[in-house]
């Protein structure tokens, strides 16, 4: 079963933001650039289709992803219809500085003082909007904060004469179908602590990392570590960094901890977890029920080895 979180400040901010949508001329969806199929909240999508806006798809954190898999992803946005896709990272204000006039080609009709363009940042929790949104402002009118769903109301704000920001708050979506997406989402930090187990998400975080990332892994925690399955990398990990409990035995749930951290502040390297082929693949399996022989990984993993033959 998948991991769920849709707290109550999520379902009244889902319908003011399709009150707002209305009045909207252009979404900047902001997706995590190390899982951007899991991160693309499909009630965003919907909102967004509904009533035709454009979209400018930011694929933050791209700082923290890899920059190979980050190509494929924005190839993939950009021939949707309707989607802009850019990789930022918006702790980089040079970066940021080219989204206002970007945004401005993508809704040519506006930004004039009588209609200024009306721009709504959405996204998932904890992706980068308040960041994006103090960056863009230049000064922090949002609170920014490693905690998923720090921001819990709309907020309106003019950049200048011609241009109005609407931030909104992290938003997730009351089912979330597919089990690896749940984990993926939890391992990225976009969901509350009491949401996932921290063991669990870190034993689909290693087994991921394994089959695409073992030498980031080697780097970090040791050349042997390469060869574990997930439960004997969180037992390496805790060995390595004598994490240990009273009775001698192995802290795993520090371990665990140390694995999901170590990801998320790009300790490890920059990774990513899907690709649009993988995501394709897993897709492609959950319509026809059947089980994967290969992993969701392994397919990215064989195309690689494809590309470097
Ligand atoms: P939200 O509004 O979508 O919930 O996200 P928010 O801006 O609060 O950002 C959540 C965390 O992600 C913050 O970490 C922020 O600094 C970090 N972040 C945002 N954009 C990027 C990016 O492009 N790259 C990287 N590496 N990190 C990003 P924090 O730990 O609270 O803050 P800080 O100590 O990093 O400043």
């Amino acid at each position: 079963m998948s991991i769920q979180w849709f707290p109550g400040h999520m379902h009244a901010a889902q319908l003011k933001a399709a009150e707002a949508m209305r009045g909207t001329d252009l979404v900047i969806e902001v997706v995590d650039a190390r899982i951007p199929g899991a991160s693309c909240n499909p009630m965003i999508h919907a909102l967004r289709l509904h009533r035709a806006r454009p979209c400018l798809k930011i694929l933050n954190k791209s700082d923290l992803a890899d920059s190979r898999v980050t190509a494929q992803w924005l190839t993939h946005y950009n021939q949707e219809k309707g989607v802009t896709a850019i990789a930022l990272d918006c702790k980089a204000p040079k970066q940021v500085g080219n989204i206002i006039p970007l945004c401005k080609t993508l809704a040519p009709h506006r930004a004039q003082p009588a209609k200024p363009l009306r721009i709504m940042i959405m996204g998932i929790p904890n992706v980068g909007k308040s960041t994006l949104m103090n960056a863009l402002l230049k000064k922090r009118v949002a609170a920014v904060g490693n905690e998923p769903a720090i921001t819990k109301t709309q907020q309106r704000l003019y950049l200048d004469k011609h241009v109005v920001l609407v931030d909104t708050p992290g938003m997730l979506w009351p089912k979330i179908q597919y089990e690896g997406d749940g984990l993926m989402l939890a391992a990225s930090h976009a969901m509350g602590v009491n949401a996932y187990l921290e063991e669990d998400t870190a034993l689909f975080l290693a087994d991921c990392l394994l089959e695409r990332y073992p030498s980031l892994l080697a780097a970090r925690y040791g050349s042997s570590v390469a060869l574990c399955d997930g439960v004997s990398l969180l037992e390496a990990i805790a060995k390595k960094r004598a994490f240990a409990l009273k009775k001698g035995e192995l802290d795993i749930e520090k371990a665990a901890h140390t694995l999901l951290q170590d990801y998320r502040t790009g300790a490890l390297g920059r990774i990513s977890l899907e690709s649009p082929a993988s995501r394709l693949h897993m897709l492609a399996c959950a319509a026809n029920q059947v089980g994967c022989e290969e992993t969701l990984l392994s397919v990215d993993y064989h195309e690689k080895k494809q590309e470097d033959r």
